[in-house]
């Protein structure tokens, strides 16, 4: 394969491209003579500096060659016009293969454009599922790997979760898990946030949490129940909460105080990954977050009812918790005494994932 498209979209696709990035870099390096051309495509999903240009700049990724500017919208809007806008992008650079990665509505929108032009697609980080239809996420996931040429696995389960599917075994390949280059490639050039001095932050001392799904933030009563709760049964502990836009719109409506969190804006990578690693625990309701904390080892609790992640609860340090008071009481309590199960690293999260992709890639 010479020439390839790069699609990012959303935060969490920046960590996971930028490696695959410096890999194709270091392969051209190596390799003159069977370089890997490559253009980056950002759709424009996230386009706020804080969830966008702040994390190209901090994780070294290059400037996209092309902008599709899509903005917000529904997810039919968002998908429509990356549609349109991607294909008039192909027309002007036809590539061999159309990279996508995660679950966002730029990775669907975009594979089904270049599987469409036949052009292949590969899906770093396909295979994986929660079974909640409910979710965008999962949707984005089985239409883009109904249609994947070549999946790039984070776990062994993705791997059988695609078999089960029908998809044969020279196609899927095991290489790890491309966020956690990111990770362990920053982790010595991690920035202390300004609130660690302006509250006085103190190692294992506090908690960090995040929640951004529309089940959990689009509704004001559900939203408020799960911060009462949560501030209510910290103990001692304080929490930091860095807001997603789309948490700190219902927020505003909430127009109430919770007297541990400590709210704040969307922190950059080397700033978020800095609170993680000195947390005495996180809770959560991302997936790519479990990860993070599954190979820091920090304690994680998941405020869903479902994770197309299970390795992070098998291996990891991560609880399903649900979002059902009754469990997040008891739940609370083992985090806030450290009483928290000591987790594993799932095998190839090793910093080495992106490498493998390329070679695999060039060997095409
Ligand atoms: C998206 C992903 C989700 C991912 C999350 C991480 C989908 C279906 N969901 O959800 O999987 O975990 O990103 O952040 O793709 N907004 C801004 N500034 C921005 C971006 C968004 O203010 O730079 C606001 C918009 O007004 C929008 C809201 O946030 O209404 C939600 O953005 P959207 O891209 O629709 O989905 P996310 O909730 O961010």
């Amino acid at each position: 394969m010479k020439k390839i498209d790069i699609i990012a979209g959303a935060r969490p696709n920046f960590m996971k491209i930028g490696p695959i990035i410096h890999a194709i870099h270091s392969h051209n390096e190596s390799n003159p003579n069977e370089s890997i051309e490559y253009r980056l495509i950002h759709t424009g999903q996230h386009y706020d500096k804080k969830m966008s240009d702040d994390f190209f700049e901090q994780l070294n990724i290059p400037q996209p060659n092309i902008n599709l500017g899509v903005g917000s919208g529904t997810a039919a809007f968002q998908t429509a016009n990356i549609m349109m806008r991607y294909e008039e992008a192909i027309k002007e650079w036809k590539p061999q293969l159309c990279i996508v990665v995660g679950d966002v509505t730029s990775t669907m929108a975009c594979a089904i454009v270049a599987k469409k032009e036949w052009i292949k697609v590969a899906h770093v980080e396909g295979g994986i599922r929660s079974g909640d239809e409910k979710m965008p996420e999962e949707i984005n996931r089985m239409v883009t790997d109904s249609i994947t040429d070549y999946f790039f696995t984070t776990s062994t389960i993705a791997n059988e979760n695609l078999q089960a599917l029908g998809h044969s075994s020279d196609k899927i390949f095991y290489v790890g898990n491309t966020m956690i280059d990111s990770l362990l490639g920053n982790l010595n050039r991690l920035i202390e946030p300004a609130l660690w001095n302006e509250k006085q932050l103190a190692n294992k001392e506090y908690l960090v949490m995040t929640l951004h799904r529309p089940s959990n933030v689009d509704g004001m009563e559900s939203l408020r129940s799960l911060l009462d709760i949560i501030n209510q049964n910290v103990g001692n502990r304080r929490v930091v909460f860095p807001m997603h836009p789309r948490t700190q719109k219902m927020y505003d409506q909430l127009g109430m105080n919770f007297k541990n969190l400590i709210i704040t804006g969307p922190l950059s990578y080397l700033e978020f990954i800095y609170l993680i690693k000195n947390s005495a625990g996180v809770i959560t309701d991302s997936g790519g977050i479990t990860e993070e904390t599954t190979v820091l080892s920090i304690p994680c609790m998941t405020l869903r009812n479902s994770t197309e992640r299970p390795e992070t609860i098998t291996v990891g340090t991560n609880e399903l918790v649900g979002t059902n008071p009754e469990n997040i009481v008891p739940f609370l309590q083992k985090l806030t005494s450290g009483n928290w199960k000591i987790g594993g690293i799932p095998d190839k999260w090793d910093g080495a994932t992106a490498p493998r992709i390329v070679s695999i890639i060039s060997n095409l």
